[in-house]
């Protein structure tokens, strides 16, 4: 069996890693609200008209942050359509999916859901039809604690404490041409400038993402970043990153290697923004919120057929494939990382939209394969992120050459004295004999070696069968003199475990 060595030491801190990388996304979109996490006629409905099953499979992912409520969708949303007695809502076309929003949650009942879900809320903002003045209300409107118009209308909507709600997104995807209000970068850098400077008037508290590229690919990717941030430097504080991964010629090794890819997008905006900052010789550094990056590519196809004007009909509803949840794994890899400058990021979406929670209308909720790495990260992948040396054989495909066959990172968690490693293996055909010197961190005892594996790369989960790709305790992690042995088999997701005296 080959072999691979992986080096810890804790003193190569790549940084505290911000709880927020483990957030997620709600858009109005497909059944991500209506027949996702809200159906008053479920038999497991809360009084609210929540499913019970989808908030405690939601709470299982202990998300702290979840953006909201879109996405394409909120390019052309009024807010004020989803305020007040819900008799008096109007139902819109939303012209982003060609739907039907009927309006019957909006702000407040997804707030409610959100404390139900132990979460907070990320808020975009409409700045594809709308500007700087809607922005500025809806900040008065949340956060603002009374004594002012929109502040007292919320109030007299039953909310009298502001929410506070600190994380706001200026638009999306402003350089997309499908985007409701696409714009150039001068014109969507001052407009986020001028939104901005306002929304920070009315909340000097609040923190403030600009629209980076809508992926690596776009033609305008690296000027977009170089104008917006030149044109709104001093009123932001993260630059947004999107991108979403697929498989379309089912070639698996270029597929299992794209965590490179995403790694080189982020270090490419790592760069613009100190560049910006170079030259304008500030002392302030822009951070990133990946705030949305997924496996999107199995319902693309179907999703062209859809009939128009619907109300919540199934779209974007990828199943996804058990080589869809190592990537999945390998991406988080990536983010962990990159923990120094990204700071936030959004697994895109979270129920029945991309999405690692499903649900029947009518039936029951289960977990998609790609549920599993990204519940293993959010729990186990707190603490302080440590840079690791993987000496592992490598190999050429399609789009890469050199790639690692082993990607790991460590996560060390001095509170609860754990180390976690979360390693996978890219390989299609061999396991590796994987030695780790744990010794930095004083490695006193293996508490768990989890694997995700599956003999069917294109295995899935479905409502009838959802436990056919889930995870497996291993048992044969072995520690001596602070040096952990286990096997990594071919094509697994692994979460290593390990006890410390540090
Ligand atoms: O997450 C699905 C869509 O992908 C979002 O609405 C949009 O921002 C992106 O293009």
């Amino acid at each position: 069996m080959k072999k691979a060595t992986i080096t810890i030491d804790r003193l190569r801190i790549i940084a505290t890693i911000d709880n927020r990388i483990y957030g997620s996304f709600i858009e109005h979109l497909g059944r991500a609200v209506y027949d996702g996490i809200y159906e008053p006629t479920h038999p497991m409905a809360d009084e609210d008209g929540f499913r019970k099953d989808v908030i405690q499979l939601v709470k299982k992912l202990n998300v702290p942050i979840i953006r909201y409520p879109g996405g394409n969708f909120v390019s052309g949303y009024n807010w004020e359509d989803g305020v007040g007695p819900r008799s008096e809502r109007p139902t819109k076309l939303d012209l982003a999916w060609f739907t039907r929003e009927n309006n019957e949650i909006g702000l407040h009942e997804f707030s409610k859901w959100l404390k139900k879900v132990d979460s907070e809320m990320m808020m975009a903002v409409n700045l594809g039809t709308r500007g700087a003045d809607e922005a500025r209300n809806l900040v008065e409107y949340c956060n603002h604690p009374g004594g002012s118009y929109w502040s007292d209308l919320r109030k007299s909507h039953g909310v009298l404490e502001p929410y506070a709600i600190k994380t706001w997104c200026l638009g999306n995807e402003m350089d997309g041409p499908w985007q409701i209000g696409h714009k150039t970068a001068v014109e969507y850098g001052r407009l986020a400038n001028e939104a901005g400077k306002v929304m920070r008037w009315t909340d000097p508290q609040i923190e403030l993402v600009a629209c980076g590229s809508s992926n690596i690919d776009m033609p305008t990717f690296a000027e977009w970043e170089a104008t917006v941030l030149d044109l709104s430097y001093d009123q932001v504080d993260y630059l947004s990153l999107h991108n979403y991964y697929g498989n379309p010629t089912d070639d698996t090794p270029s597929y299992l290697a794209k965590g490179i890819e995403m790694d080189e997008f982020i270090k490419s905006v790592v760069a613009i923004c100190d560049y910006v900052k170079a030259k304008k010789r500030s002392k302030k550094k822009i951070n990133l919120s990946f705030d949305e990056w997924n496996v999107w590519y199995h319902s693309r196809e179907a999703d062209q057929f859809n009939e128009r004007w619907q109300f919540a009909p199934h779209l974007l509803e990828d199943i996804y494939t058990f080589e869809d949840a190592l990537l999945v794994g390998g991406l988080l890899i990536t983010l962990i990382k990159n923990a120094d400058r990204v700071h936030m990021a959004c697994l895109a979406q979270l129920v029945n939209v991309i999405a690692p929670v499903m649900t029947k209308t009518g039936g029951k909720a289960w977990c998609q394969t790609i549920f599993y790495p990204f519940l293993h990260a959010s729990l186990h992948g707190r603490g302080v992120a440590l840079q690791v040396n993987v000496d592992s054989p490598k190999y050429d495909c399609t789009q890469f050459t050199d790639v690692p066959v082993l990607d790991a990172v460590a996560v060390w968690n001095e509170e609860d004295k754990t180390a976690t490693l979360f390693v996978l293996n890219r390989s299609l055909e061999e396991d590796l004999d994987l030695s780790c010197d744990f010794r930095s961190l004083k490695a006193s005892g293996v508490l768990e070696h989890i694997v995700l594996e599956h003999a069917d790369l294109k295995a899935v989960n479905s409502v009838e069968n959802p436990d056919n790709v889930v995870p497996v305790q291993s048992r044969g992690a072995s520690l001596a003199g602070g040096r952990l042995s286990c096997v990594v088999k071919r094509a697994t997701w692994n979460v290593i475990r390990v006890s410390t005296k540090v």
